[in-house]
């Protein structure tokens, strides 16, 4: 298992981690919200995989070749042909971030009344699908609801599941949208047949495929470590197959996009294309760089070249592993397999005297801050599971604690203090016993964790 990152550090960022009390101030200045915390307070970073990693001397270097000129720039046409060499769609959008990408497809295509599936679309998604009339539908394997189990490719869509909501909602679905990968419980691969087998349907049934494909070079890593025919593959050339069976994509460029910021909206079809232009230039800006500066697009551009590199690709995954492991080993319970971009720590289990209600995820990221200074991302999830009618036949509940592994940005000293300091914790688990209340008293699951402010629970 050893691995060795194929690039060195040209530049670095300082970072701190301030004394116990002063963590215990800023925590409670922040109404024991993580995402209130200022950037400063914070030692080791792992809130979320977006816009955090590194980026390298050529993206930087690509930053400075850029033309400002509104349209039309060099910029633009640099980024569609990377999207054409490695996505293989013809036209290409750019957009603020993903949930503009997002924003633009759904209103371009959904009709009100109109049911998206997906394996399980992520928030913003399923946000942006119910802000144009439509109705987002989980069809997941049924075993990525078990966190535990160590299926490898759970975030597969469940072709009978899929096949049942076609049957049953005829001339309503526009399209479908595959999340690669699934990050929403685990960040869990999407295997190469499972795609096929759901462009396939979508063919017979007239239906469109898309990807989101934020994390597309780690499913495309997984696809290769684990699927046999594909071992021998360059992660390029499977990505190009990837996306030869869907009809497009979306896509947060702040993942696998290696960039700190941007989305793309990528079309095979003309005429789909036309008309989400117009949407582009309404929500976003023109649709030569919607929104973004032409640095921006550049920085992209690269961004998406370098992110199928291999080398790249295993000293990250074997990192993320690597914090696996160790919690693993130490006993703390994580979401299995280990995620592509993140591991996830089951707070439920982690403090079993901590009622649901009482936010066990974020008492365990409380405690990791203030133990460490490493801020996590505490998520109090609610998947609903439908039937093919769209009506709820379950809810399941989440208590997570993730936390996401920026790319290019930490050694494996800092993951190892990060395991470390999750040890102590954990040593200490039995002692707890409360976690925290709503301040506002909102709704559990209101699923916009961010704005959540809380009061503790106890001394
Ligand atoms: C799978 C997936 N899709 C879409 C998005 C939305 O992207 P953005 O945050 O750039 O709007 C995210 C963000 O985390 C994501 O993980």
């Amino acid at each position: 298992m050893n691995y060795v990152e194929p690039y060195k550090i040209k530049m670095i960022e300082y970072i701190e981690k301030g004394t116990l009390e002063e963590r215990k101030r800023w925590i409670k200045e922040a109404n024991y919200n993580l995402y209130n915390l200022k950037s400063n307070q914070v030692f080791i970073n792992l809130i979320f995989d977006s816009g955090t990693g590194s980026m390298s001397n050529i993206q930087w270097a690509e930053i400075m070749l850029a033309d400002e000129s509104y349209a039309g720039e060099s910029s633009y046409f640099y980024l569609k042909e990377i999207v054409y060499e490695i996505m293989g769609c013809d036209y290409c959008l750019p957009t603020h971030q993903g949930r503009g990408a997002e924003n633009i497809i759904c209103s371009t295509l959904i009709e009100p009344g109109d049911i998206i599936p997906s394996n399980i679309h992520y928030s913003t998604t399923s946000s942006n699908i119910k802000n144009c009339g439509g109705k987002p539908v989980n069809c997941i394997v049924e075993s990525a609801y078990d966190i535990e189990t160590e299926d490898l490719f759970k975030g597969n869509i469940d072709v009978e599941k899929l096949k049942n909501v076609i049957d049953n909602n005829i001339g309503k679905i526009p399209f479908i949208i595959l999340t690669i990968t699934c990050n929403t419980l685990g960040s869990q691969p999407v295997s190469m047949s499972n795609i096929k087998d759901v462009s396939k349907i979508c063919k017979e049934n007239n239906i469109l495929l898309f990807l989101d494909a934020s994390r597309f070079a780690e499913n495309a890593y997984s696809i290769k470590m684990i699927e046999e025919s594909y071992r021998e593959k360059g992660i390029k050339e499977i990505v190009n197959e990837m996306f030869s069976y869907s009809d497009g994509f979306i896509m947060s460029c702040k993942k696998d996009g290696l960039s700190t910021t941007g989305g793309i909206v990528g079309l095979k079809n003309k005429d789909i294309f036309m008309k989400a232009k117009n949407f582009c230039l309404l929500y976003e800006g023109y649709f030569t760089h919607g929104g973004m500066s032409s640095r921006d697009l550049k920085m992209i551009g690269r961004g998406i070249k370098e992110a199928v590199d291999f080398n790249c690709l295993d000293a990250r995954s074997k990192q993320v592993f690597k914090l696996g492991k160790k919690l693993d080993e130490i006993g703390i319970p994580i979401v299995k397999p280990y995620g592509g971009h993140a591991i996830y720590i089951d707070a439920r289990k982690f403090y079993e005297n901590v009622p649901l209600e009482e936010y066990p995820a974020q008492l365990l990221g409380y405690e990791l801050y203030l133990e460490g200074g490493v801020r996590g991302n505490a998520s109090n999830i609610k998947i609903k599971k439908s039937d093919v009618q769209n009506s709820t036949v379950e809810i399941k509940n989440y208590s997570l604690l993730r936390l996401s592994i920026p790319r290019r940005t930490y050694t494996d000293n800092h993951i190892m203090y990060v395991a470390e300091v999750l040890y102590s914790i954990w040593e200490k688990r039995e002692s707890k016993s409360k976690g925290f209340l709503r301040k506002d008293k909102g709704d559990f699951f209101n699923l916009n964790n961010y704005t959540m402010e809380f009061v503790s629970n106890f001394k």
